[in-house]
């Protein structure tokens, strides 16, 4: 079993620190914020991720996982010290490395003997750069720390299954050393180890991401064009995604990627492709497709309620996907914001994070179920997929409504459904029900 160390328990830092201590390991997390290491040695936990509490707690309970604000605690008995700090978009897009450059001075004040640094947090190709002539100016004649890059590949919401079960493991390494190190780290779990250098490690989290978020785009420009036909982008979806070389997954048109990774990967990409003299043109049409994307379900609104001026607009789903109380580059907040400029009367609710968006935008009613959103509402916008409104009682929502618009941002009812219950639905890259 290793002694790990983890710097940063955001949600990457967190759910790796707590998944390698249900792994077996001795796991020592760090954090400089005072109040999140209270919590978590409460028992609790400062987010919302579904099953993590309880492993929390199971772990810290049988003495593998401990939380501390002293990073000389952290480091000193530990073989490996991951870096699970955030790196943040800078204004022109850039990632903010302020916190990985600072967490590893730390580390090298407080190293002694050998130590395995591991970038996990997401970082721009050449970091581990960085990181090394950081290490060689800093000096310690009393350590030897290797640098070694393993990146994360979970989703928020799904992040304990996506830990436990990845499709595979990506280190870049340099030496065999650090190769049998992260070897036996992961060695209980069954996925493929993918093995490479410090830089192709990097590049192949940034690749993956925009990626996944140019498939997106892809999906929403086809929507648009269907919309444009009277074609069904879910049809053309599925269609496309039998074909094993395409694959079904991330074909689902909607409002566009959200949340704390796509967004501030993809500019960071472009921005380091920029500095290393290459014009990554298609990831600047991803972004361009994406922002028109939030906005196009405004259009909707307006051109179904023809003015939205003094309406009853009810929201359902605040949060940018299912399952996760995050808010970082939510569709939502930009979607009400836009609303409530324009004058309409909004009422909203989401399972989980009412709370923390009455802080943002005081100027809403949050509700605390689907149907008092619904009660005399003009048009009701479904902004995230949760489960609970895939379920909701359709015919009492009808009955409350002042109309029965539904403007569907996330495609969660066939039209079937919606024509014979009585609505009017708007939803992308499919036919209206009128
Ligand atoms: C994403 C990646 O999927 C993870 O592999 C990666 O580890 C993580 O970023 C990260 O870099 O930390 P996450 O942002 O948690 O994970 O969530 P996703 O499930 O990927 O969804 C991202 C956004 O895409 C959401 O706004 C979602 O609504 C949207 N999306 C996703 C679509 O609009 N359509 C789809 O078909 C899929």
């Amino acid at each position: 079993m290793k002694k790990i160390c983890v710097v940063g328990t955001g949600y990457v830092g967190l759910v790796s620190g707590t998944c390698f201590a249900e792994m077996g390991h001795h796991v020592i997390c760090v954090d400089k914020d005072k109040n999140k290491i209270d919590i978590l040695n409460s028992g609790h936990i400062p987010i919302y991720e579904p099953g993590l509490e309880e492993l929390v707690k199971k772990n810290k309970k049988l003495g593998r996982l401990k939380f501390t604000t002293s990073i000389e605690e952290g480091v000193t008995p530990s073989e490996i010290v991951f870096i699970a700090v955030n790196t943040p978009s800078m204004e022109d897009g850039s990632a903010d490395l302020s916190f990985v450059e600072a967490s590893t001075r730390e580390v090298v004040r407080f190293s002694k003997g050998y130590k395995l640094l591991v970038e996990k947090s997401t970082v721009p190709v050449q970091t581990g750069d960085r990181i090394k002539s950081s290490l060689s100016a800093i000096r310690n004649s009393k350590a030897t720390i290797e640098v070694a890059s393993n990146p994360e590949f979970l989703r928020e919401g799904s992040a304990i299954k996506d830990f436990l079960n990845p499709d595979r493991i990506v280190i870049g390494v340099e030496s065999k050393r650090s190769e049998k190190i992260l070897r036996e780290l992961y060695q209980k779990l069954k996925a493929p180890m993918i093995v490479t250098d410090i830089k192709s490690a990097e590049l192949i989290k940034h690749a993956s991401n925009s990626f996944l978020a140019l498939k997106i785009s892809y999906i929403n420009a086809i929507a648009n064009i269907c919309e444009k036909v009277g074609a069904d982008v879910g049809r053309v979806s599925q269609g496309m995604g039998f074909d094993k070389r395409i694959g079904a997954s991330f074909l689902n048109a909607g409002i566009g990627y959200g949340g704390s990774c796509f967004p501030k990967d993809i500019a960071a990409f472009i921005k380091i492709a920029d500095q290393n003299g290459y014009d990554f043109s298609l990831l600047k049409a991803v972004q361009k497709i994406n922002s028109d994307q939030r906005l196009q379900i405004v259009k909707k609104i307006e051109e179904k309620l023809w003015n939205v001026k003094d309406k009853n607009i009810g929201i359902l789903g605040l949060s940018f996907k299912p399952d996760t109380d995050d808010l970082r580059n939510a569709p939502a907040l930009d979607i009400i914001q836009a609303l409530l400029s324009k004058g309409a009367k909004i009422k909203a609710f989401d399972p989980i994070v009412n709370n923390k968006v009455k802080k943002i935008i005081p100027q809403v009613e949050y509700m605390d179920d689907i149907y008092s959103v619904a009660k005399h509402a003009h048009a009701l916008v479904i902004l995230t997929e949760w489960n609970v409104f895939r379920k909701m009682n359709l015919k009492k929502v009808r009955s409350v409504m002042e109309s029965p618009v539904i403007i569907d941002g996330r495609n969660i009812f066939s039209l079937e459904q919606m024509e014979k219950n009585g609505f009017s639905y708007v939803s992308v890259g499919r036919p209206a029900v009128v």
